[in-house]
């Protein structure tokens, strides 16, 4: 186990039964609240590409990407839950598990072309990252991957982004 990995694992608290009876929650609160351990989790993630465009998903992809997208040198664009951006957006929906939701990106938030790296804080069945791949893809830009800081590998989201580089900090 890398240094990195541990610093991780030790600041995620496994909260029971939430949101819903049968489901462990990551809660990466106390990961956040140190400032060593979440500076090393957004180096880490900014030192993987020279890109573009950090994507942050809503709403907990946002505390993490906005400072990699800082500290890369590359400008942020939020991917938010539907409703919520204010001009001309794209829309992908994807499955929960009762019923689905829909995502957006403002039609104009890339230039052609541009190099993207989408980041979330926990990869589970994939739903979510797939959809924010396909919006980016729509919306003009190149998807060079997508990092989280957490995977659940026993939802094998990773099997639906076959398609994309796929960087997990931690895979628990
Ligand atoms: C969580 C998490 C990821 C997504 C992962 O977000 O932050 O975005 O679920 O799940 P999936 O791989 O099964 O799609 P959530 O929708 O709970 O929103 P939040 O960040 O606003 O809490």
């Amino acid at each position: 186990m890398t240094e990195l990995s541990r610093l991780i694992l030790d600041r995620i608290r496994d909260v029971p039964d939430y949101p819903q009876p049968g489901v462990m929650f990551k809660d990466i609160t106390p990961l956040l609240a140190d400032p060593v351990a979440f500076a090393a989790v957004t180096r880490a993630l900014a030192g993987l590409y020279e890109v573009d465009k950090i994507v942050g998903i809503e709403a907990r992809g946002f505390i993490l990407a906005a400072p990699v997208a800082c500290q890369a040198g590359a400008g942020f664009v939020p991917v938010r839950k539907k409703g919520k951006l204010p001009a001309e957006t794209l829309e992908a929906s994807y499955d929960l598990e009762y019923g689905s939701a829909i995502i957006e990106v403002h039609r104009d938030a890339f230039i052609p072309g541009e190099r993207v790296l989408i980041v979330d804080d926990v990869l589970a069945t994939g739903g979510t990252a797939r959809a924010a791949v396909e919006l980016v893809r729509e919306a003009g830009a190149e998807v060079v991957g997508l990092a989280v800081l957490m995977e659940l590998a026993f939802l094998k989201g990773r099997e639906r982004l076959t398609d994309v580089e796929l960087h997990a900090l931690v895979v628990v």
